[in-house]
């Protein structure tokens, strides 16, 4: 069986209580902090840049942090999440004028490096550059916002993607990023992801009554 992964996507987590909510998931069991960082531009919405990563290292997080890059153009801000103590960057190939440089400069810095889809962007983008990506990333939503449903044309996606993945007999991870729920997540594994991000189903499952806020829902994934 593959090593599947959890990884909540803090923005839908209290802001104002960042390190806690952090914690409290990682305590109840999630493996990675998925962060996600909008510049407005890119896309339509606005988020958390390096030093709130930072800040999550300097608070006591050792867990890795999977910093999605929803910015354009990319390379200035890959520098500056190395230096901030990120784990994992993933870029939209868009966002990129070349890709091949930016995901070098990833791993330069001793980051694993990743290669973002929307849902309509074609897998040829990693054509050339399979040997260079540890992490694909597929946006089962249109990137932007938490709480949007599922697209179920990524479920082929992800089986073409495990495809390529096996063929190439690399160790590369298989993410998929939006929408995802306890009562999809069999089926979304099935098509072959092994690393699952979920924003809203983590975070607004806040039990406040409870002191393990969010036990019973990271167990339930
Ligand atoms: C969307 C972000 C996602 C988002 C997912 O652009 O990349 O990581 O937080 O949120 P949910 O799980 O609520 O769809
Ligand atoms: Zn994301």
């Amino acid at each position: 069986t593959p090593d599947f992964k959890l990884a909540p996507s803090i923005l839908s987590a209290d802001f104002a209580r960042l390190g806690e909510e952090v914690d409290d998931v990682l305590a109840a069991g999630a493996d990675i902090v998925h962060f996600d960082v909008m510049d407005n531009h890119y896309v339509p919405n606005l988020t958390i840049g390096p030093m709130v990563c930072e800040a999550l290292r300097k608070h006591g997080v050792t867990a890795p942090i999977d910093a999605h890059l929803m910015v354009k153009p990319v390379d200035r801000l890959i520098g500056d999440f190395i230096d901030a103590g990120a784990s994992y960057i993933t870029f939209h190939p868009e966002a990129s004028e070349h890709i091949d440089r930016s995901l070098q400069l990833i791993r330069d810095g001793g980051c694993k490096s990743g290669l973002v889809f929307n849902p309509a962007t074609p897998l040829f983008f990693l054509d050339h550059v399979m040997d260079k990506v540890d992490m694909i990333l597929l946006m089962s939503v249109n990137p932007g916002f938490g709480g949007q449903s599922f697209l179920p044309g990524t479920l082929d996606k992800l089986r073409e993607a495990r495809r390529r993945i096996d063929a190439s007999g690399l160790d590369i991870r298989l993410e998929v990023d939006g929408g995802v729920k306890v009562d999809n997540i069999l089926e979304i594994a099935r098509a072959g992801a092994d690393t699952f991000v979920a924003g809203s189903a983590i975070f607004k499952a806040r039990n406040d009554t409870d002191s393990h806020r969010y036990d019973s829902v990271i167990q339930a994934f």
